[in-house]
């Protein structure tokens, strides 16, 4: 293949902005990334975001792991360099969909610091706050609802976050749940947050 393809590339601009999408919906899209292990407690807590974003008139969209491993990312596989290009990929319609004036709830283990940088980098700093679900593996392998860990600590499927895959928890995440407490409390929480950083106009909710 010729390996110029790219320069023949040129960006179209149309002219439904995102600014004007905003301005219709009176608010600024953003993505809400979640990182945390898997059973942290990261598409519990987005699914009740969302419903009280969507009960707010705000236009949103969920992108959690195993949904777009189902489709999109389907060929890839729980390696190091597979976990960047899911992340990659995921970013880049999350771009699509800031772009289109949504909401966007990112719900996906991300383990390591770079795959998040490298989100955050896709997305411009200004559209990325990374909401850490701080669950401690010794919970999450108690929770255990996919059956997952039991399935990893039998040597059944390898590379599983936090036994033989690497998890790197981020040292300064915008918002810090802690997933030992209620998730009603960890909503009440982040609503809070969200209101702080002008992400949402609305501190109360129900
Ligand atoms: S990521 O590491 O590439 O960000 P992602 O969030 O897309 O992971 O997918 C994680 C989900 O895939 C988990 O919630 C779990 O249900 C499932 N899964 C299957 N195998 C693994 C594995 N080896 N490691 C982690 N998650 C796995």
């Amino acid at each position: 293949m010729n390996s110029n393809f790219k320069k023949n590339i040129i960006f179209q601009k149309y002219e439904v902005t995102r600014i004007k999408r905003e301005n219709k919906n009176h608010y600024k899209s953003k993505v809400i990334w979640f990182t945390g292990l898997s059973g942290s407690g990261k598409s519990t807590i987005s699914n009740i975001l969302e419903k009280i974003l969507f009960k707010n008139n705000i236009n949103t969209y969920v992108l959690d792991g195993d949904n777009i491993r189902s489709g999109l990312c389907s060929d890839l596989t729980f390696c190091a360099v597979d976990r960047d290009e899911n992340i990659r990929r995921i970013s880049e319609v999350a771009k699509l969909m800031l772009d289109a004036g949504i909401m966007v709830l990112v719900s996906v283990i991300s383990p390591y610091k770079k795959q998040r940088l490298m989100a955050s980098n896709i997305l411009g700093k200004n559209n990325f706050l990374e909401v850490f679900v701080d669950t401690p593996l010794n919970i999450c392998e108690k929770r255990d609802s996919k059956g997952l860990y039991k399935k990893s600590r039998c040597n059944e499927i390898s590379d599983f976050t936090g036994v033989d895959s690497l998890y790197e928890a981020p040292e300064t995440p915008d918002i810090h749940l802690d997933g030992t407490i209620s998730i009603k409390e960890n909503i009440k929480k982040l609503i809070k947050k969200l209101y702080e950083n002008n992400v949402i106009f609305f501190s109360t909710y129900s």
